[in-house]
């Protein structure tokens, strides 16, 4: 029966997080790690899932069976865009589905969102139902939203359009930038961020602190506006400085981390024109912008301040059928 392999990207948040989930824009990249799904379609009535990288092992169901009450965590997603896609297209056989992740699940790059976005279109390939790079998004995108029950789907939108993006939340605007290489060092703080914890935990905070909050996610949301145009200008310097700005504003958030604080401060004092936490906060990546000639010093400083080094360029293709 017929099998395809399907790739995405991985992403990272450049400027806006949190913001982007309170009807603001930002800007996100894709990375050139990326997630694989191998799905074959099957003469049985029956949902084969391994995903060993998330310790899912032959996991089974037959398609008449209703959704396990509780699904193992490491096939959520996959099964969310499995419900989805059978409910809506009535495919009348079975599918055979293998990830496998060319990236740690715990440093936040995306992996859900990429296998989520892998899975609706390799469906779409085997059963032969022609889908845009919108309905895959809208697909994915409402799978994230009942397992994670929040998000703003800049995630999703990377993997799916490629390169970087301005995005405006639920992708109501949905715009690839011209430039994509961005000179950018990654490191991991050594601690993986719940970003759903985070954006609950911000979302009382703006309850409570409506006008203040609301007032910080117009700055971020101008920042970004600055920050689209300065990346396609290549103006590095520029987005250092606008990267700092957004960073203060994540700090005073109380989104960032001692660790990511030290890591960002580490990577400024060896020369990063600008440095930043990258998603939710509370853990995960950062990243600095870097030019060529301090590049090594700000890695070197980075592990110094207990960074784990993530190589990546920027700005690479979404989702394709290999
Ligand atoms: C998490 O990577 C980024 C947030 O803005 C949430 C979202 O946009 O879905 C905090």
């Amino acid at each position: 029966m017929k099998k395809v392999r399907v790739s995405a990207p991985g992403k990272l948040m450049l400027l806006g997080e949190h913001a982007v989930v309170y009807d603001r824009p930002c800007l996100v990249t894709t990375i050139d790690t990326r997630v694989d799904v191998v799905l074959e379609k099957l003469r049985q009535k029956r949902i084969v899932i391994n995903a060993p990288e998330v310790g899912i092992k032959s996991y089974q169901r037959t398609l008449a069976q209703p959704p396990l009450e509780k699904v193992p965590k490491g096939v959520r997603f996959l099964e969310a865009v499995l419900q989805i896609f059978y409910k809506r297209y009535r495919p009348k056989f079975g599918v055979n589905l293998n990830t496998s992740n060319g990236f740690s699940s715990k440093y936040g790059l995306g992996s859900s969102s990429a296998v989520s976005v892998c899975a609706a279109t390799a469906l779409a390939e085997v059963f032969k139902i022609k889908l845009s790079k919108r309905k895959i998004f809208d697909l994915a995108y409402q799978a994230v939203l009942e397992v994670q029950g929040l998000g703003s789907g800049f995630d999703v939108a990377a993997c799916c359009y490629g390169g970087c993006l301005y995005f405006r939340t639920a992708g109501k605007v949905i715009k690839p930038l011209k430039n994509c290489k961005i000179p950018l060092v990654v490191a991991y703080s050594g601690k993986k961020a719940d970003t759903p914890f985070m954006v609950k935990t911000l979302a009382k905070k703006r309850e409570k602190n409506f006008s203040k909050i609301e007032k910080d996610f117009d700055q971020i949301g101008r920042l970004v506006e600055e920050g689209k145009k300065v990346i396609e200008d290549k103006n590095w310097l520029r987005l250092g400085q606008l990267m700092n700005a957004n960073q203060k504003i994540l700090q005073e958030l109380g989104v960032s981390t001692s660790r990511l604080d030290k890591m960002i401060k580490a990577a400024l004092t060896a020369g990063a024109w600008g440095a930043k936490l990258s998603g939710s906060g509370g853990g995960d990546c950062m990243l600095a912008l870097v030019q060529k000639q301090r590049k090594h010093q700000v890695e070197q400083a980075l592990v110094v301040a207990g960074g784990v080094l993530v190589p990546v360029s920027t700005g690479v293709e979404g989702v394709k059928v290999e």
